[in-house]
């Protein structure tokens, strides 16, 4: 099954309301740059491409709002819009990727009516929609060599239908192993404190019959103790110029257990998730988040006492040297350094 995570319909940007899963399918429609960026805000739709797509639209929709006689009235618009979708989420760096192309084409085209400029620019978020889809697939033809049949694959957050448009990063590498019939098992953990695994992976793979079974996060080592995982595939939010991955808040706890395993950790993540500006993953922003989700979003009552003080970062930083390789639509980043990465990416 595929379900349309982001779209354009009847000049709004309909989203598949990810807050709302795995209990009810619903959309949401976003008429307003303010709505999608509350979307994006409040995880209604996240992972790091799918923002990327969302932020774009949320663009296109913007300019298409407002009546501008001259350019410089209408640039000023596009930076406002750009600075204010950016500031959604700071650590998926897809997020930037897509504004920046979408304010470079409307300059580029700086000599076309304004109309005309608007109308390119909707045709450009279509491309990234249409680019996703495509490296999407392309990520999980390139990871084939790296999947054998029967094997126990652990993953973590989301990294699938739900975080792109097309097939996934890290889920779509699983999905396309057993349309290849290498019939492939997942262990998804639940991914605290937001459970991107239990509700939404899980949800997805099962939707898409494939074998899943979720655990607490904090079985995983246990489990790849008793020699239950062969592999681990996980997704990328910015990856540095020297391999070092952000993710979801855990990958890094469970790249530590994979080499103490012997488990070989891979990431799967699109020439769009790079940050090559960016030496180290030290320099990657990681964002906080409100300590609500941590005290009681899922529970009837509080978990935690009203005076305890509340850490909350949403994601860390997977040094690269715990990295077996990188899979990107562009080919395999075997052992990431910033010379392997620079071979691979340079097309
Ligand atoms: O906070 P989220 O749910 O947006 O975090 C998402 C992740 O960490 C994903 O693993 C990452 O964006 C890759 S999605 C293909």
């Amino acid at each position: 099954m595929k379900f349309e995570t982001i779209s354009w319909k009847n000049r709004k940007v309909v989203l598949i309301d990810q807050t709302k899963l795995p209990g009810k399918v619903v959309f949401v429609e976003c008429s307003t740059v303010k709505q999608v960026w509350q979307a994006i805000k409040t995880l209604k739709v996240r992972g790091a491409p799918a923002i990327g797509a969302a932020a774009a639209l949320g663009m296109a929709l913007g300019v298409s709002k407002k009546n501008e006689n001259s350019f410089s009235v209408f640039q000023k618009n596009l930076n406002y819009l750009f600075d204010y979708l950016a500031s959604s989420r700071p650590t998926a760096v897809n997020l930037v990727w897509a504004l920046e192309r979408m304010r470079n084409i409307a300059l580029r085209n700086k000599d076309k009516p304004i109309d005309l400029i608007k109308q390119i620019m909707f045709k450009e978020a279509r491309n990234i929609i249409a680019k996703d889809k495509q490296s999407c697939a392309k990520m999980a033809d390139n990871a084939q060599s790296l999947i054998k049949k029967n094997d126990r694959i652990m993953t973590y957050c989301n990294a699938g239908m739900l975080a792109t448009v097309g097939m996934g990063t890290a889920l779509g590498v699983i999905y396309r192993a057993n349309q290849l019939a290498k019939n492939v098992k997942v262990f998804s953990c639940e991914t605290r404190p937001l459970l991107q695994g239990a509700r939404l992976t899980c949800w997805e793979l099962s939707t898409n019959k494939v074998d899943v079974t979720v655990l607490c996060d904090n079985m995983a080592g246990y489990l790849m103790q008793q020699k239950q995982i062969d592999k681990i595939f996980v997704g990328a939010d910015r990856i540095a110029a020297n391999g070092d991955t952000a993710n979801k808040i855990g990958s890094y706890s469970l790249a530590v257990l994979a080499k103490f395993h012997k488990v070989p950790f891979y990431v799967v993540a699109p020439a769009s998730t790079f940050d090559l500006n960016l030496a180290s993953g030290n320099q990657i922003p990681i964002e906080q988040r409100s300590a609500s989700e941590i005290r009681q979003n899922w529970y009837k009552r509080p978990m935690v006492a009203e005076k305890v003080k509340v850490y909350n970062p949403a994601f860390d930083v997977v040094p690269a040297k715990l990295i077996a390789a990188i899979i990107t639509d562009f080919g395999l980043i075997k052992a990431p350094d910033k010379n392997n990465i620079k071979r691979v990416l340079k097309p």
